[in-house]
């Protein structure tokens, strides 16, 4: 018996100027999104920010229904939306980040499984790899060269 070990690589800003210029500004409307968030549930807001390869920012927030599992995620919303409507542009970040509660205070959040594969199937498609851009401890930021390396051992059928 041998073992495999698989590692991932995350770039870690301290703060949001060590981001680009493009990705502070994502961060920043992640941040905008989610005071759209439909969250009466869990009071969990989650704001995603979609950054497509001609600039064009996309912003989606988390979706919640009565029937739990009816409501979708931000990510999922924000994805959605960006291959229904621009389905011929290549994505090239996501930032995401969640508001607990009414007040205006941040934390990280990372995307749960269902949302790795939604999003693995749109950088599979478009051949090119998506930045990811969360929050880690203490408002450090976090970014992923792709969202295949948020899903190891991923499953695609193509
Ligand atoms: N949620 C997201 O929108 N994105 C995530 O990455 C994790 C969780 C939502 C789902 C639900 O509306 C709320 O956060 C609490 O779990």
């Amino acid at each position: 018996m041998q073992k495999l070990n698989l590692t991932i690589t995350l770039e870690t800003y301290n703060n949001d100027t060590e981001l680009s210029v493009q990705e502070n500004k994502l961060l920043n409307e992640a941040r905008k999104a989610t005071y759209k968030s439909y969250a009466p549930y869990s009071n969990f807001h989650v704001g995603a920010a979609i950054l497509l390869d001609d600039d064009t920012i996309v912003m989606a927030n988390n979706q919640e229904n009565a029937a739990f599992p009816s409501g979708s995620c931000a990510e999922q919303s924000a994805i959605f939306w960006v291959g229904a409507n621009y389905p011929e542009r290549t994505i090239k970040s996501i930032a995401v980040i969640a508001r607990p509660g009414k007040g205006d205070v941040f934390r990280g959040v990372s995307p749960c499984g269902a949302c790795r594969q939604a999003m693995l199937e749109y950088e599979v498609r478009q051949k090119e790899p998506i930045r990811f851009i969360m929050l880690g401890a203490n408002n450090q930021i976090l970014v992923t060269e792709s969202i295949g390396d948020l899903l190891p051992i991923k499953f695609t059928n193509f």
